[in-house]
């Protein structure tokens, strides 16, 4: 038998404090009711000011470790996925090595936005079935309060978002059994790239920063959220239908679907599309908001951890996110 990738531990970590969409009305100009209705979301965790993607990854990496029974040392490359970097170089991938003491292996960052944990899966699955690598820490981790615009510019994206982190450590099985991760599927469309996006830093301007970009605060992300809206509920079910295709299954083979929170509105969408029951669809955006690339992982762990998955359960994630970019994975848990 083949060498294949296996999940051997999931964690995630999202910070104490957390911030309703009440909280959000005495700050901003919104109600509950617009968050409520457009998006589902009801709270989202907020970092502290100090901390940043980093620590927040790292403490989700150290539960992953956890639950895999593994140490730092244990681990031989790290792939860790995030749009919000402590700094913008180097990446968080080599500080959360540092961090957890890993010595000198190597460690990578994915920048795929909101499919940055599936991509980051992807790379990873092509380590392990190469050979290269036998224990990778996947880890995906976001702090995106900290850099969002809460004036009515920018308050279709300020309410969206939320902090936290997720992570899993894979290694290979050659004997069938463990949570096998049976295919990933990724595309991209980068004429889009302007429909969500952050236009500084910018490496093409010099010098890259000038008065007039913060004046403008162009250092703020940027949606037009209908076309990104339009696009999701496309480009999932597209990512899924892949992944079943690929590994000759049918919707009904399903048990459930993960899809990046990013708008419960469009997980459902996304569902109706694909014909597949709501019961069998993880949402908790309602608690987290949408934590960009931290999301599935997130879902991932707390699907885990509430037992709800059994032994054999045919899984896809998919997400849709910045670039463009989407995805899917499939994985017989
Ligand atoms: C952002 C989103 C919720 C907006 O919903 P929508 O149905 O497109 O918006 P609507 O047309 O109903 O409402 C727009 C109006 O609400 C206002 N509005 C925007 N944000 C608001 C907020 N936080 N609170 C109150 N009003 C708000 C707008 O100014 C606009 O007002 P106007 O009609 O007077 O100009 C929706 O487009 C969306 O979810 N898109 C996908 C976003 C996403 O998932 N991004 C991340 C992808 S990974």
């Amino acid at each position: 038998m083949s060498v294949q990738t296996i999940i051997t531990g999931t964690g995630h970590y999202v910070p104490p404090k957390v911030v309703s969409n009440f909280d959000l009305e005495k700050i901003m100009n919104t109600t509950d009711d617009w968050i409520v209705q457009r998006s589902g979301i009801r709270t989202r965790h907020y970092a502290e000011d100090g901390v940043g993607s980093m620590a927040l990854g790292l403490e989700a990496a150290r539960r992953a470790l956890d639950d895999a029974r593994r140490s730092p040392a244990d681990i031989d490359f790290i792939i860790a996925a995030t749009l919000s970097p402590d700094q913008y170089f180097p990446g968080i991938g080599v500080q959360i090595q540092a961090a957890l003491g890993c010595g000198t292996i190597g460690a990578l960052d994915v920048r795929a936005q909101c499919s940055g944990f599936i991509y980051a899966l992807s790379v990873a699955d092509q380590f392990i079935r190469a050979g290269t690598y036998r224990r990778i820490l996947v880890v995906a981790s976001e702090v995106q309060s900290h850099n969002l615009d809460y004036s009515d510019e920018g308050r279709d994206m300020a309410v969206l978002f939320g902090d936290g982190a997720g992570a899993a450590v894979v290694e290979p099985s050659s004997d069938g059994r463990g949570h096998r991760l049976l295919s990933t599927h990724l595309f991209g469309d980068g004429r889009f790239a302007k429909v969500l996006s952050m236009e500084t830093p910018n490496s093409a301007k010099n010098p890259t920063f000038t008065p007039e970009d913060f004046e403008k605060k162009l250092y703020y992300p940027r949606m037009d959220g209908k076309r990104v809206f339009i696009n999701a509920v496309e480009r999932m079910p597209e990512a899924v239908r892949a992944a079943l295709e690929a590994n000759g299954l049918t919707i009904d083979d399903v048990a459930w679907l993960i899809p990046h929170q990013a708008n419960d509105r469009i997980s459902l969408m996304v569902a109706q599309k694909l014909g597949i029951p709501v019961e069998k669809v993880v949402r908790n955006i309602e608690r987290y908001g949408n934590t960009t690339a931290a999301s599935i992982p997130i879902a991932l762990d707390e699907t885990v951890k509430a037992g709800r998955l059994k032994t054999g359960d045919f899984l896809v994630l998919t997400a849709f996110g910045s670039g463009f970019t989407w995805a899917s994975a499939a994985i017989r848990w």
